[in-house]
């Protein structure tokens, strides 16, 4: 694998480790009825994912669209929508009213859905396998570039300021 290859593999799986790791904890502290817990785990992913989903949206899934469908593409920002709103969804609990049941499973079963897209969307690192070394080091640049201005994924309304 050449250098700069590896070096946005690396980046890249740190971030997808992250991210489950991220909606592991989430998972987690719902099944315990940690509200606040997630509610704080939220915020966190937020913050950390923040840079990388703008990377994806931005830069990785369009360098894709050589190689995949525009649904299976499309199919990846609704995912991530959901995502965001599954995230401002538990942010605007009330941390007072303990779930119900229902609601719980009903916020579980979009944090597997979300967990699966984390894991379907790091299996494409092998897709990209396809790009030039300009196209890799492009895209290597923009999400260094993307970390170090840290977009809150919260924020982010398919925000054109940042391409
Ligand atoms: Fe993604």
């Amino acid at each position: 694998m050449t250098e700069i290859k590896q070096k946005l593999f690396d980046a890249f799986k740190a971030d997808h480790a992250l991210l489950g790791s991220g909606f592991y904890t989430l998972a987690t502290c719902l099944r315990n009825n940690d509200i606040t817990g997630a509610k704080e785990i939220a915020v966190k992913i937020g913050i950390e994912a923040g840079p990388h989903i703008a990377f994806e949206e931005q830069a990785f899934y369009p360098a894709l669209e050589r190689f995949l469908t525009q649904e299976e593409i499309n199919a990846m920002y609704v995912e991530h929508k959901k995502g965001q709103s599954l995230l401002q969804r538990i942010i605007d609990l009330d941390e007072s009213e303990m779930l119900n049941e229902a609601n719980k499973q009903a916020i579980l079963s979009e944090v597997e859905n979300f967990e699966s897209h984390v894991s379907d969307c790091g299996e494409l690192f092998g897709v990209m396998g396809g790009l030039s070394e300009p196209e890799l080091q492009h895209l290597y640049d923009k999400l260094t570039d993307y970390k170090l201005r840290a977009p809150n994924w919260l924020s982010h309304q398919q925000d054109a300021t940042l391409n």
